[in-house]
Order: C-alpha cells, then sequence, then structure tokens
C-alpha cells in the first residue's frame, strides 16, 4: 500500500476531477449568507451560465434547477418528479449507471422492466421504438449518456427522437457527460437531463443541476410529489422566485461559478477537442504497450477509456505504483472489476500531465514485465 502524502494527485478517475487555481481560489471568497441577495445572484450566474454553455440559442426554453448534493441527486430528482399518476418509465440499462436509474425507480415502483444489454453494446433505438409501442402506460424513458462503467456513449440522439415522436419524455443521466461529449439537448427534445459540477465542468464534487424544458416544468409542477428533498418541482418553483429551499453548498457554488466561466471561455467544443485529443495519446501509447482497450473506437467518450489489465500484474499493484509516482488510476466495477481497469482524462489536465502520466505507466509495466 502506498501512504497518502497529501501531496497533489493527477486524478485519472472520472471525478472528482482536477481544478484550476483559479477554481480553487473561488472556494476561499468571503462567507456568505444563503438568504442575502449575493446568494440569489450567484445562483442566477451558475444557472444562465448552465443555459448559455448547454442549450445556447435555446436559452429561453429551458430552466437550470441547481441542487446540491452529487450527480446521484440530480439524477434521482429526475426519475422522481418526471410522472403523472398512473405513468411508468422504461429504462435503458447497459451499465452500472442505466442499473443505478433501475434501482431507484424499482424503490418507487415507477418503472416496467428494463431494457437490458451487454456492458459493451450500444442499445438499438429500434427496440426502444418496439417498447413504446407496446407500452402505452410508459410516459418517460431514461438513459445515461456517457456509461463511465467503460467509456461508452449512448445513442442518445437517435434515441432521443425515437422517444419525441413518440410522444414521451426522455430523460438523460449525462453525469459524466456533460462538457466533455456532444449533446444536442434543445434540436432533439430531451426534456431532462441531468449533470454535476464536479467532473467534466471541472468545478469540486457537491453540487448538481438538471436541465429541463421550462414547459415540461410547468407540468411536472403538478405532479404527484414523491420526494421532499428530491422534489424537482420545489427547487425549481423556489429558484425561479430568486430563492432555495434549504441551505446549498455556497463554497462549492462560488467554485461552479468560476469553472462555468472558465468552460465558456474555453468554449464546450474546445474542451471537448481538448479531451479527445488526451484520449488519443492515452490510447495510443497503450496500443504501443500491448494494452488492449475494452470497445471499439466507434463506442468509446472523449474522457475514458477502459482497458483490459495487462498479463501478470494486478489491479492493486498497478494502482499502489501509479499512486506512488503521483498518478491516480480508477478500478473496474462489477463484473469487470477484475478484468479491467479505467484512466480518465476530465478535468484541468494539461499534455505535459498526461504524457507524464504515460511514462509513468510505460515504467511500471516494463519493469513489472522484466520482473515476469
Ligand atoms: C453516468 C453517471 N451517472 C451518475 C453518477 C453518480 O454521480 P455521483 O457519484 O456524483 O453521485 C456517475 C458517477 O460517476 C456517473 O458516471
Amino acid at each position: 500500500m502506498t501512504a497518502f502524502s497529501g501531496e497533489a494527485m493527477i486524478l485519472l478517475n472520472p471525478g472528482p476531477v482536477n481544478i484550476s487555481e483559479r477554481v480553487r481560489r473561488a472556494l476561499t471568497r468571503p462567507d456568505l449568507c444563503h438568504r442575502e441577495p449575493e446568494c440569489a445572484e450567484l445562483l442566477a450566474r451558475i444557472r444562465h451560465k448552465l443555459l448559455q454553455a448547454f442549450v445556447p440559442g435555446h436559452e429561453a426554453e429551458y430552466t437550470a434547477i441547481l441542487l446540491t448534493g452529487s450527480g446521484t441527486a440530480a439524477v434521482e430528482a429526475c426519475l422522481l418528479s418526471c410522472l403523472p399518476p398512473g405513468k411508468r418509465l422504461l429504462i435503458v440499462n447497459n451499465g452500472v449507471y442505466g442499473q443505478r436509474l433501475m434501482d431507484m425507480a424499482s424503490l418507487q415502483r415507477l418503472a416496467i422492466p428494463d431494457l437490458k444489454y451487454e456492458w459493451t453494446c450500444r442499445p438499438d433505438p429500434e427496440t426502444i421504438r418496439v417498447a413504446l409501442t407496446q407500452h402505452p402506460e410508459v410516459q418517460a424513458v431514461a438513459l445515461v449518456h456517457h456509461e463511465t462503467t467503460v467509456g461508452l456513449i449512448n445513442p442518445v440522439h437517435e434515441i432521443a427522437e425515437v422517444v419525441d415522436n413518440l410522444g414521451r419524455v426522455c430523460i438523460v443521466d449525462s453525469v459524466s457527460g456533460l462538457g466533455g461529449e456532444p449533446l444536442d439537448i434543445a434540436g432533439r427534445h430531451i426534456y431532462l437531463v441531468a449533470g454535476t459540477a464536479g467532473k467534466c465542468i471541472q468545478g469540486v464534487p457537491g453540487v448538481s443541476f438538471v436541465l429541463a424544458r421550462k414547459g415540461f416544468m410547468e407540468r411536472a409542477r403538478h405532479y404527484q410529489r414523491r420526494s421532499w428533498y428530491l422534489s424537482l418541482a420545489r427547487y425549481y418553483e423556489a429558484q425561479e422566485q430568486g430563492s432555495v429551499p434549504c441551505t446549498p453548498a455556497i463554497q462549492v457554488l462560488f467554485a461552479f461559478d468560476e469553472a462555468l466561466t472558465e468552460l465558456l471561455e474555453e468554449g464546450v467544443a474546445n474542451r471537448i477537442k481538448r479531451y479527445g485529443q488526451a484520449a488519443a495519446l492515452i490510447r495510443e501509447r497503450m496500443q504501443a504497450l500491448g494494452v488492449r482497450p475494452v470497445l471499439p473506437a466507434s463506442h468509446q467518450s472523449h474522457s475514458l477509456t477502459a482497458f483490459y489489465m495487462p498479463e501478470g500484474i494486478s489491479y492493486q499493484t498497478l494502482h499502489d505504483q501509479l499512486k506512488a509516482r503521483g498518478f491516480v488510476i480508477y478500478a473496474g466495477q462489477g463484473h469487470l472489476e477484475s478484468t479491467i481497469f479505467r484512466i480518465a482524462n476530465m478535468g484541468a489536465l494539461t499534455e505535459n500531465d498526461v504524457a507524464a502520466f504515460l511514462d509513468a505507466f510505460q515504467d511500471v509495466l516494463e519493469h513489472h514485465r522484466g520482473q515476469a
């Protein structure tokens, strides 16, 4: 085991991510009471920047709803807030986070049986069309954008088109997608998208959000409230009045505000390009080292690559030896836990950081292969 020294680490896990010094400094802004006008201004600024970043040109049709809590809070709030009485959800499940959608919906008996796929497969929009035709009680379809389990991009645009054409509501968990992957929310009539501050937007963890079609939220305000704390309608109504129902994570919001300014300065398309370039460097070097990716290039995201464990070294050894050199990698999950590892390239990483990591990785691997 490596001892944690408290030294800065390069994080190659899919969030929390390395943040810029500018975002870190924002955490130490002067203390603020959440019932003061400065807090209302902060909330309004963040909500506006979210719309500018993710529904540019359609800001008037969407609203951004902020929640204190990790990405899961935003996802669960969407699922609990989207159904009129008697209606059901259909979950598209091809990974750990698709399964989590199903688990959350099942706790409240909101879902019909899910559409399950292998974790390395993209769901076929046609099967979703057939399921919706067979199930008139289904009012909403929920799926994950970037399935972080193996770094797979689901065909959200194609599925959203099917869902919208059949008069249903498309809900997307883009917790690990927004900021790192393209998503045409407004163009595809996606009704609810859950995101988080602490991944590709490069803020710190603790605040999440939902981008929602305004017309939908006006209807959903009158739906049954299945949770007090995770009622989207409650946050929407309060925030439209410049308020919040309970104490928000103010310092995290300061950092989020700064991270969104950085995102808008860089441009969402440029950030995606930067992530894509870092991912390409990682994939090229791994290929040269004979470390195989889990997914074909066509399915891979810009911000995470899953690789099969190289022969003769355990994940724990690889992780610990890299951590001793200042780099944190990420294990597989579920049934892939012992066979794969993951390298994310989200966050304020430079090309030099990525190159230094790859040199360290090569060093550890070759040292180990030499011993075998
Ligand atoms: C696709 C996806 N959804 C939801 C979550 C849950 O986010 P959090 O851990 O912030 O609650 C994650 C976390 O990695 C994720 O990757």
